[in-house]
């Protein structure tokens, strides 16, 4: 059976870049209480104009691409994980597919928040296992300032996210690359933080333009403090799963590249970890929280750097929404 191996990573973000100054101006809330609280210095916001889902991901695709020496051609499939995918159906892995010239070949989306980079990454690994492909395109991809309640009402959640997209090249490999991945959720927990509307459970009426334009559902809705308290629990029980799976323990890691939630979770998880600075991979501060493009985009930049080089021990872990909670043990 072959091994599923990452050989090209890249990423793209949108060029407008949102300062905590700038929310200020637009919410009670101040660049103090921000940093304190989450890590967040700034974060990327699309220009509707410019930016969708699909053609972020064909961007950061095609930095991947190049980077592994491949091209279009060589795909023959995508997953893709965005819960902010262009229209409410279909999914935003066809308009990225069409964006790259790729038409006919297989495009599955993921809808499971922070957690769905790696549920595609285990996804695109079962594919390459059973022999179906080759090389998958797994790409996360967000916009998600376009739903923020961005007055001091949605403050909580308004300056936590950001937009962008991040990709990986999954190959068959007769070596050792993605050598397991866990996936969880508990759906217990689904409101705690979710975007209600444009749901299908809603009544007619409800569902109706000038209707939803009265109601609130559209915004996302998030209870922190238990979102965070799960967060920090899971992160480690995922990732302890993992090192037991591969017979490893937590000194084998040489880079671990969380979800980017909040620079407090990732620090917690460092600390439990004893990980030095350097081989824990944070950009947040950069951007904040992208949901699925962030481990992506963290792995692009964290590769770029040199952070990862071939037989190092990559971990990378998430917690979101549903709650989903995952992680993925990876040998360069
Ligand atoms: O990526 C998916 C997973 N998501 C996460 O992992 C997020 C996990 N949760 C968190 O990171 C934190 O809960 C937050 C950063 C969202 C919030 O931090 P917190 O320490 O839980 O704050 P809080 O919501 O309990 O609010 C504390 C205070 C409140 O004021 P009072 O009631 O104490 O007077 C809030 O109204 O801070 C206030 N507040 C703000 N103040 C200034 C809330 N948001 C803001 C803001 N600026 N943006």
């Amino acid at each position: 059976m072959p091994y599923s191996k990452i050989v090209g990573l890249g990423h793209h973000v949108p060029d407008t870049v949102i300062t905590n100054e700038y929310l200020s101006t637009l919410m009670d809330t101040n660049d103090a209480w921000i940093v304190e609280r989450t890590g967040i210095k700034e974060r990327r916001w699309i220009d509707p104009a410019v930016d969708t889902v699909g053609n972020m991901g064909a961007k950061a695709a095609r930095m991947a691409l190049k980077r592994a020496n491949l091209t279009e051609k060589d795909v023959d499939f995508i997953v893709f994980a965005s819960i902010t995918s262009d229209y409410y159906f279909p999914g935003s892995g066809v308009i990225m597919q069409r964006e790259l010239g790729l038409e006919g070949i297989g495009a599955i989306e993921i809808k499971n928040a922070c957690s769905g980079f790696i549920y595609a990454l285990s996804v695109a690994d079962q594919f390459i296992k059973s022999g179906m492909y080759k090389t998958i395109l797994v790409v996360g991809g967000e916009i998600q300032s376009t739903a923020l309640d961005i007055t001091t009402r949605g403050r909580n959640t308004a300056v936590i996210f950001g937009d962008g997209a991040g990709a990986a090249i999954v190959q068959a490999s007769d070596k050792p690359g993605v050598l397991s991945t866990h996936l969880h959720a508990d759906g217990r927990f689904a409101e705690e933080l979710y975007v209600r509307d444009p749901g299908s459970s809603r009544p007619h009426a409800e569902r109706q333009a000038d209707q939803i334009l009265d109601t609130t559902g559209f915004k996302v809705v998030m209870n922190g403090n238990q979102v965070f308290k799960h967060a920090v629990v899971r992160f480690m029980e995922v990732i302890n799963e993992a090192l037991a799976k591969n017979n490893m323990k937590k000194e084998d890691i040489d880079l671990l590249v969380p979800h980017q939630a909040n620079l407090r979770i990732s620090q917690y998880i460092q600390e439990k970890l004893a990980l030095r600075d350097d081989q824990v991979y944070n950009n947040i501060m950069r951007y904040g929280n992208t949901t699925a493009a962030s481990i992506p985009i963290a792995m692009s930049e964290a590769w770029a750097e040199g952070k990862m080089q071939e037989g190092n021990i990559v971990c990378l872990a998430a917690f979101g929404s549903g709650f989903t909670w995952a992680s993925a043990l990876i040998k360069w």
